[in-house]
């Protein structure tokens, strides 16, 4: 066995990047220089995704340009309509969004000159919540709604689903898990970005094979497979007795654990916080109470802490958003984040291309197909 190989990347430094530096054993994560809790405390998700795509914190007069921009793209082309309502009813909105974030790549000939790729991330930005909730209605058979070109993304994301502006704690607590989700290094999805754009693939291309790596539940899916949990518990006297049985299969306990963090996710002690607030104000607190119990037992019987995904699925639970949302809502947050590390890495272009270490048959005799049998074919 080849002593470079690690399984799964594991502890390997893939490449260098200046969009955010994850600091795991002092817990800490800072986008272009800067903490998450400053972002949190101070920043509208818009002002952090400029931060992300832009290298700095806008001045006024840019954050106003950022916003006006923004606004006038919020509409995607009319024919994205057609192809969500051509979709099975049942597409997961995950699907979906990968499917209609590859036919917004074919309506764009701009190129890829660092101007062009900066337009073409800002444009998805803008476009991101609509393609979300719009989609997600068309595919539950409802009318579109037009976006509310005043309203700051996180707001936005509630006027789509809801038809109607959120209360300032809703939008509040939306925006803080959108900035905790913005962004987070080599993660599997930006890392699956920045492969296909060091072929001199383009933009488009890049963000697709993010969101298919997104989707899976042992990365972004985890949020809607925690809640799937948490409602499978379905009481506090029954979580201990249910994970115990889970462990005791040897299943993998969704929203806890993670590859950089082993002690404990500064980003899920930061959603916590929203999350037991929203699901006191909103009367949800027996889910806050089986999670709990889950958080408590699992380090205790695995010393795991949970990562973000977990506080972050009762929050989305306990503001009433649709579960098939849970991911598509971390895609509307890490967009810019997978978009400065395309342009990132297409700025300083060197093909991403490991080895593999062979473990398969070596010296197999040729055998002509008339004298071939299939196995087991006596
Ligand atoms: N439930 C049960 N056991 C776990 C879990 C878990 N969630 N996470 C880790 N472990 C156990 C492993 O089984 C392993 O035990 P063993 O040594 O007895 O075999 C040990 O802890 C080490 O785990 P690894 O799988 O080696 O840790 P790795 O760094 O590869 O995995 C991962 C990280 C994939 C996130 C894992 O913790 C996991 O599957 N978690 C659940 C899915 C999840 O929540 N994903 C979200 C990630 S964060 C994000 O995307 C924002």
């Amino acid at each position: 066995m080849s002593q470079n190989y690690s399984p799964g990347l594991e502890g390997v430094t893939a490449g260098i990047s200046a969009v955010s530096e994850v600091d795991a054993e002092r817990n800490a994560l800072c986008y272009r220089g800067l903490d998450i809790h400053d972002l949190v405390e101070h920043c509208t998700f818009d002002e952090t995704a400029f931060l992300l795509l832009h290298g700095r914190l806008p001045s006024p007069g840019e954050y106003g340009d950022f916003l006006q921009r923004i606004a006038g793209q919020r509409n995607p082309p009319p024919e994205v309509w057609e192809v969500f309502a051509r979709m099975p009813a049942s597409t997961h909105p995950m699907d979906a969004l990968r499917t209609a974030v590859s036919l917004l790549g074919t309506f764009d000939q701009s190129g890829s000159s660092p101007q062009a790729l900066l337009a073409q991330a800002e444009r998805l930005y803008a476009q991101v919540p609509s393609l979300v909730v719009n989609g997600y209605r068309i595919l539950q058979g409802q009318p579109i709604v037009e976006p509310d070109t005043q309203l700051t993304h996180s707001s936005l994301f509630f006027q789509l689903l809801r038809n109607a502006r959120p209360a300032p704690h809703e939008e509040k607590a939306l925006r803080t898990t959108q900035i905790l989700y913005a962004e987070h290094g080599f993660n599997a999805s930006t890392f699956a970005a920045r492969v296909t754009v060091s072929t001199l693939s383009d933009l488009y291309s890049g963000v697709v094979s993010a969101l298919g790596t997104l989707k899976g539940p042992l990365h972004g899916g985890a949020n809607e497979a925690a809640i799937a949990m948490l409602l499978e518990i379905g009481s506090a006297d029954n979580a201990v007795p249910w994970l115990e049985k889970a462990l005791a299969e040897k299943r993998k306990i969704m929203g806890f654990g993670h590859r950089e963090y082993k002690q404990g996710d500064e980003r899920a002690r930061i959603a916590k916080k929203s999350a037991l607030e929203i699901a006191q104000r909103n009367g949800f607190e027996k889910w806050s109470e089986i999670a709990e119990k889950v958080e408590t037992e699992m380090w205790k019987r695995k010393g795991l802490y949970p990562n973000l995904d977990f506080p972050v699925a009762l929050l989305y639970y306990a503001l009433d958003i649709p579960i098939p949302l849970y991911t598509p809502i971390f895609v509307m947050s890490r967009i810019t984040g997978w978009c400065a590390h395309i342009i990132e890495q297409l700025g300083s272009n060197r093909l991403i291309r490991p080895q593999c270490q062979y473990n398969g048959p070596r010296n197999v005799s040729f055998v002509p197909m008339e004298e071939r049998k299939a196995p087991h074919a006596e």
